[in-house]
């Protein structure tokens, strides 16, 4: 079994057989990690790029380690530090790649299509590390993958998505992946922070974070994109906390089992309160070791693995 596409663009290209052979790949992938010797010759002798164009911790970081745990050749490239500040085009950058025989460009970039764009003009497979505010494909996986690890289903579950979904490619992302897998999802947020035409995504637009928190399974708080807001969406940063902030009060209103997940960086005491990320509910830490084995996962299907058996010796 192999994926159905060459590259990782969007959640949306990926079929459900797709989806479920990544997760299923990362839970081979994932015992690696907990070795003491954390590598395995899989990917050796081919070279992936990290072209990340935007800032980025996490993200960049985990898909540099799952690159050297399969023992690929990484060369990471920023903007500060390539000729894109010189004012190269990024399709010239494209063709220097493929010239040097790259295999895999993982690339972050601010322009939404940019990593379509960028497998037009290379042979190299393209993994979109998450481009605008469109889409973030290999952190809504990780984030199934999460879930499906801590409640060991996804159907049925009912998601609130919850914040500024309006700028969040990671929402995007997330929506059509736990869509897909049978979810019911809610997106929870002010409604200058969540277009109404997202109701044709499939999901329920509420403005009430307190009336629908004993409804959901998995609350999934975004970060506030205030680099992306032109505008003033809310009266103060204040106003917002007080009414969507996860903090001990709200959470009482939460079912039983409920988990709560955030991709980072978080907004201490605006998103969430500084104390909930250390209760036992917070499955944020799980996403960040999930990450890396769901990103090993898709770095070797896109360079053709198939069946796992072998590939972790
Ligand atoms: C997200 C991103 O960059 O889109 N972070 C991440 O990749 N973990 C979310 C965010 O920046 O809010």
């Amino acid at each position: 079994m192999s994926l159905s596409v060459t590259n990782l663009l969007s959640i949306k290209d990926l079929t459900n057989d797709d989806i479920n052979l990544v997760l299923d790949t990362a839970k081979y992938f994932e015992e690696i990690s907990k070795r003491a010797i954390k590598k395995v010759p899989t990917l050796r002798g081919k070279t992936i790029v990290n072209l990340f164009l935007e800032p980025s911790t996490r993200t960049r970081i985990s898909f540099e380690l799952a690159a050297k745990r399969l023992s690929a050749d990484v060369v990471n490239i920023s903007s500060d530090s390539s000729a894109i500040k010189k004012g190269e085009s990024l399709k010239d950058t494209a063709k220097t790649l493929t010239a040097m025989g790259i295999d895999i460009i993982v690339m972050r970039h601010s322009f939404a299509g940019s990593s379509e764009l960028l497998a037009k003009w290379t042979d190299a497979r393209i993994i979109n590390a998450g481009d605008g505010a469109h889409e973030h494909p290999t952190q809504a996986l990780l984030d199934l993958y999460t879930v499906r690890e801590k409640l060991k289903k996804i159907e049925n579950l009912h998601i609130g998505i919850v914040g500024d979904v309006a700028h969040s490619r990671v929402a995007r992302s997330n929506i059509f992946a736990f869509k897909k897998m049978g979810a019911k999802i809610s997106v929870i947020a002010p409604p200058t922070l969540v277009p109404p035409e997202f109701e044709s995504l499939g999901v329920n637009i509420r403005y009430n974070f307190d009336e629908v928190i004993p409804e959901i399974d998995v609350i999934y708080l975004l970060r506030l994109q205030l680099e992306r807001q032109t505008e003033s969406f809310f009266p103060s940063i204040g106003e917002y906390a007080r009414l969507f902030c996860l903090n001990k009060e709200r959470l009482k209103m939460a079912k039983e089992n409920v988990v709560i997940m955030h991709p980072g960086p978080i907004n201490r005491d605006i998103e969430i309160s500084g104390d909930i990320t250390e209760m036992p509910e917070s499955i944020i830490t799980q996403q960040v070791a999930s990450g890396i084995a769901v990103r090993m996962a898709v770095l070797y299907l896109l360079a053709g693995g198939g069946l796992v058996s072998g590939a972790v010796d």
